[in-house]
């Protein structure tokens, strides 16, 4: 066994189509969606220096344990879960995923996790003086009974949580908004009033199933967060929205992406860049792949690819 950092499925290649995310380049648009991408796991197949962007779980002020099992569940096209963010807490991630990522080259996104706006205040206050390079609030998890989504469908509570935030770091800080709202674009407003240099969007859909041998619902928080395939129309719309109604904000578009040629479609959406999800689950070189697909079809299309390379955007 090599010494090698990495195994490369891929060969080496050269990015010929970057993208510029609230002031900061990306070599590429593709970034990983947080809570599906495990670095100890992913090395073992590729360079994840070569991604746009690696956006690493949540992380709490302590070690939180989740959810209790069962926790994940098939959907049509889609997969349920309410793993609950679990984590082991802001202090681990500083000793270990955000060095050992650093290390090896990556741009990483610390996404962070709270119950109460002093608990996500704790969090940022750590990250503040760390080398993350971008922050990712999570404002919209549906498996948490505090915090989370309940932030992030509430504009006031969310402008104020933003605000506190911002006066806490430097850092690029991006919102991550729920798509459990009536109009995700008064959501979206709140956190450019209040801070935030750029979105993402979407985080799961709340959703069920149930089991008919028992009559109960088949994941024991009862509902969770559908995510995969099915939710890709839901996760364009939601970036076309926004960015009709703020047209100069950076946005990431997240949900159901598994093909080059559906991160093109978020980016003729509106999307600055896109973060791959559920699909590394099942196949955890979704991300890289995703990422080379796109940088051919970009080939075709010089006018996006321009914009993109430029910090603006297709819409
Ligand atoms: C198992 C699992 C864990 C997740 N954990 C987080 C998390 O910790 N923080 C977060 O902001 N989003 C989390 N998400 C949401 C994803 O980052 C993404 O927004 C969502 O799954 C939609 O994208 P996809 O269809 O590509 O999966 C999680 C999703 C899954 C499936």
């Amino acid at each position: 066994m090599s010494e090698a950092k990495h195994i490369n499925l891929y060969e080496d290649h050269e990015w010929k189509h970057p993208t510029i995310v609230a002031g900061v380049p990306w070599k590429n648009p593709v970034g990983t969606a947080s809570g599906t991408f495990q670095y100890a796991a992913v090395r073992w197949f590729y360079d994840v220096s070569q991604l746009g962007a690696v956006c690493t779980k949540g992380a709490s002020p302590v070690p939180w344990e989740g959810n209790p099992s069962p926790r994940t569940a098939e959907g049509p096209g889609s997969n349920l879960n309410a793993v609950g963010l679990q984590n082991p807490g802001i202090d681990h991630y500083l000793a270990t995923d955000l060095p050992q990522l650093k290390e090896a080259g990556a741009m990483v996104i610390a996404n962070v996790a709270g119950h109460s706006d002093d608990e996500y205040a704790e969090v940022v206050a750590k990250l503040a003086d760390s080398p993350a390079d971008m922050l990712e609030i999570n404002v919209s998890c549906p498996n948490v009974s505090h915090g989370g989504m309940s932030v992030g469908t509430d504009p006031v509570a969310l402008g104020k949580l933003i605000t506190r935030l911002r006066a806490m770091t430097d850092k690029p800080m991006i919102v991550k908004l729920t798509p459990n709202v009536t109009d995700i674009t008064v959501p979206a407003r709140a956190a450019v009033e209040a801070g935030a240099d750029a979105l993402s969007m979407i985080n799961t859909l709340l959703g069920m199933r149930i089991d008919i041998r028992t009559g109960e619902p088949v994941i024991a928080h009862v509902t969770g967060g559908v995510s995969g395939p099915a939710v890709l129309p839901v996760g364009l719309a939601a970036v076309y929205r926004v960015r009709t109604a703020l047209p100069e904000v950076p946005i990431i578009g997240i949900g159901g992406i598994d093909t080059g040629e559906k991160a093109l479609e978020y980016l003729y959406a509106g999307a600055n860049a896109v973060e791959v999800g559920a699909a590394a689950l099942f196949d955890p070189v979704a991300p890289l792949r995703v990422a080379r697909e796109l940088d051919d079809l970009l080939d075709e299309r010089p006018e996006l690819a321009a914009k993109l390379a430029a910090g603006r955007t297709w819409r």
